[in-house]
């Protein structure tokens, strides 16, 4: 089965950084306050814009997060869970038929979600047979869906196929962070990448696009193509890229 097309859709900084620091997410912190102050006027109507293009070319019915946009990194696995009962808890779990996925990628079970429902779209968890028996259990309790997939970790290309070939998902559009979005460009899942530049610097050592290992030696970058460029007289730029595969 082939997986999804895989489109990276961000907002960054002039030096690529998708975040103030590494060990605080935007969405749960006073960050996200400040990172809305770097975004000039015109960024909310270049964001429509974008998620309109993206409806028309493609009808994406899943979005993609990392659990690093939930929660710091230095949260472990929820603990003081019951234990999982008879039930087989490493099966495949879909709580509701959902045309529309909020998705994301937990292999440690670190979230524990207080909505699992919002603006249309399910709340669908990546989670891998190392995720532990007792967060599955929680989410089966809480009606959350997951699918199972990898076995150290998520393997993220055999998710993407299973949310291809479960729930007909053709398009994704991965708004994570560089951990996440890092490892779909190493394991060459990433098919386009939407980037919208605020006119802000940040420095230091905080999520990029695109995090992770280095390149090892006789792995390449990843080349792209440049789609189309848009700029604003605000400074807001909108910048879409498709990968080229030729090396
Ligand atoms: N500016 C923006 O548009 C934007 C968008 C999103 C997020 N952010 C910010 O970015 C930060 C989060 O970035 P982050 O890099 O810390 O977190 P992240 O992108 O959420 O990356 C961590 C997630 O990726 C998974 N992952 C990483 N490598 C993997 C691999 N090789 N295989 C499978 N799964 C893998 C992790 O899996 P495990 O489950 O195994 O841990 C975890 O779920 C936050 O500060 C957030 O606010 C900014």
């Amino acid at each position: 089965m082939e997986k999804p097309r895989v489109v990276v859709s961000v907002a960054t900084s002039v030096d690529g950084r998708v975040s103030l620091r590494r060990d605080r997410p935007l969405m749960t912190t006073d960050d996200g306050k400040v990172w809305e102050t770097l975004r000039p006027p015109s960024s909310a109507a270049v964001e429509e814009a974008r998620t309109a293009l993206l409806d028309r070319l493609y009808s994406p019915t899943a979005t993609l997060e990392g659990s690093g946009s939930m929660v710091p990194p230095s949260a472990g696995p929820l603990i003081g869970l019951p234990p999982a009962g008879s039930d087989d808890v490493y099966d495949d779990f879909l709580a509701v038929e959902a045309e529309r996925w909020f998705t994301v990628v937990d292999g440690r079970g670190r979230v524990r979600w207080t909505m699992k429902e919002a603006g249309g779209q399910h709340l669908l968890v990546l989670v891998s047979h190392a995720t532990p028996a007792a967060y599955l259990a929680y989410l089966r309790r809480e009606g959350i869906s997951y699918l199972v997939a990898g076995t150290q970790r998520v393997d993220l290309g055999a998710a993407l196929r299973r949310m291809r070939s479960r729930l007909g998902v053709t398009c994704v559009v991965s708004s994570g962070g560089g951990g996440l979005n890092g490892a779909l460009l190493r394991a060459g899942l990433v098919d386009e990448i939407q980037l919208i530049v605020l006119p802000a610097a940040i420095g230091g050592n905080g999520p990029g696009v695109f995090d992770g290992p280095a390149l090892a030696d006789g792995e390449f970058p990843t080349r792209l193509r440049l789609l189309s460029s848009n700029t604003e007289t605000d400074g807001t730029l909108w910048l879409r890229y498709e990968v080229t595969r030729s090396r």
